[in-house]
């Protein structure tokens, strides 16, 4: 049986496969996409050529570690393929994200994309979204009032994301809530109901981006599906 970080290696160096020269792809963040990383920077010391824009400040820096050419999300007109990792895929392939503070990017770059390969390892898949706290993204000012609306409205904890007893702060200069679900029975209406608070920047309810998912297994099998 493989490790968990095991079955991230793996799937890291299967994703790269779908990387093909001549593609601008959106890279992801986290211990997952890590992977990812250093396969497409091998994947290019042998030739692949590729342009990557970054999920994020730590993926920025991955890529510029690993050689592998990077724009912005500004300098691109459109994205081919992005891949990104997630903290739960429902049967649908809708997707909580945010796991690692930076959904709001994933968001744009996703968006901006053709298609978008979910990498995770199986323990990811859920029959019903929120199990995983869903994380929120909000201007520090005034954040509390946000924080005790989602708490009041759905009569759940609401946390504020701590780094080093600090505040998280995002890429963004933004604070993250994290809301204690447990189960989220409507994702559309809630995404919707989220995004529409004054304060909130983005949630990490990712409803219509996947097109494909890549599981890894303990045993070793990655499917594509
Ligand atoms: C970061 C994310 C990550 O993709 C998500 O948290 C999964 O991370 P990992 O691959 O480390 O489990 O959304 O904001």
């Amino acid at each position: 049986m493989l490790s968990n970080d095991d079955i991230k290696k793996n799937l890291g160096f299967a994703a790269a496969d779908y990387v093909s020269s001549g593609m601008t792809i959106g890279a992801g963040t986290g211990t997952t996409a890590y992977w990812f990383l250093q396969a497409l920077g091998e994947k290019v010391k042998q030739g692949l050529d590729v342009v990557a824009v970054p999920t994020s400040t730590a993926t920025a820096n991955l890529l510029i570690e690993n050689n592998v050419p990077l724009k912005t999300l500004n300098e691109v007109d459109k994205i081919d393929l992005v891949l990104d990792g997630a903290d739960e895929i429902d049967p649908a392939f809708r997707l909580i994200k945010g796991g690692g503070g930076a959904h709001l990017q994933e968001k744009m770059v996703a968006a901006a994309a053709d298609r978008m390969i979910v990498l995770a390892d199986a323990s990811k898949l859920v029959s019903q979204l929120g199990r995983f706290p869903l994380p929120v993204e909000v201007v520090p000012f005034g954040y509390r009032q946000v924080q005790q609306k989602i708490a009041k409205t759905y009569g759940i904890d609401v946390t504020v994301r701590e780094k080093f007893g600090a505040p998280f702060i995002s890429d963004h200069g933004h604070y993250i809530l994290d809301c204690h679900f447990g189960t989220i029975a409507d994702p559309l209406n809630l995404h919707a109901w989220l995004n529409q608070i004054p304060g909130v920047v983005e949630n990490g309810l990712f409803l219509q981006y996947a097109t494909a998912t890549l599981i890894g297994y303990p045993d070793g099998n990655i499917i594509f599906t």
